[in-house]
């Protein structure tokens, strides 16, 4: 008797631990089996590696804490040549971004500029117009998530004003505008309150990591085509 309890028990027991075997590695599989999604921050700010390179960066990391699935990329345009669009447009580092715009893993895009005179960089302005080739169709920008960062000398230097000029030029793309998760409802507003650290503000870099964080659920939540 107790040799057949044992055994029932047992077969109980490994019956259990294949079944838990049999979904685990179906989850597996099923995660395996989707494809990575990308997230590409765009730093505007002519000064590489400063206070809005850093907030999108923070931004992307966020965004990749959520799931494996993500991808991020920071493209820092501090120190690279693009002109605004013009009929006539001169080869510039703009063709190299290029390709990364189009590729077909990217769910979405956060831009981050710095505040001057109320208003986005003109290197921002600068990257938005050189998209507009990406308006033809397929319209690589379009259906994709779009945030926004902005950093400020002052406190209340125009980041709000900023982060909306930027996520209204990218509707004109078709994309989806998105803010952060709850209290950083609009964006990444940030303040360099001193020595071009962003982390020094504290709730300025976690606005922008709540960017991120929205960011990062919406991109893994999408649909392999
Ligand atoms: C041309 C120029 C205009 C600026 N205008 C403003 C402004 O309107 N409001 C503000 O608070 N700070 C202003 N600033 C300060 C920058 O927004 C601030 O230093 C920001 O952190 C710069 O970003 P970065 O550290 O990524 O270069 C201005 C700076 C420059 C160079």
């Amino acid at each position: 008797m107790k040799s057949i309890l044992d055994r029932r028990s047992f077969l109980g027991v490994a019956g259990s631990a294949s079944a838990l075997a049999a979904v685990t590695t179906s989850q597996v599989v099923a995660q395996a089996g989707e494809k990575p999604v990308l997230l590409v921050g765009i730093a505007c700010s002519p000064r590489p590696g400063k206070t809005t390179a850093q907030s999108v960066r923070a931004a992307l990391d966020a965004a990749a804490a959520v799931n494996p699935r993500i991808r991020t990329q920071l493209i820092d345009l501090g120190g690279r040549r693009i002109a605004g669009w013009s009929p006539k447009i001169e080869p510039d580092d703009f063709d190299a971004i290029l390709p990364t715009l189009k590729d077909p893993a990217l769910a979405g895009m956060i831009i981050g500029s710095p505040c001057y005179f109320r208003s986005l960089s003109s290197l921002c302005k600068a990257f938005i117009e050189r998209c507009m080739p990406l308006r033809d169709a397929p319209a690589p920008l379009a259906d994709k998530w779009i945030g926004a960062i902005a950093v400020a000398g002052n406190r209340n230097g125009g980041q709000e004003l900023v982060v909306q000029q930027i996520l209204t030029a990218m509707l004109s793309y078709g994309m989806m505008a998105v803010g952060g998760e709850s209290p950083a409802m609009l964006g990444g507003t940030l303040w360099n309150s001193q020595g071009d650290d962003a982390h020094l503000d504290q709730g300025g870099i976690q606005s922008a990591r709540l960017l991120g964080t929205r960011l990062g659920k919406l991109a893994a939540a999408r649909k392999d085509e």
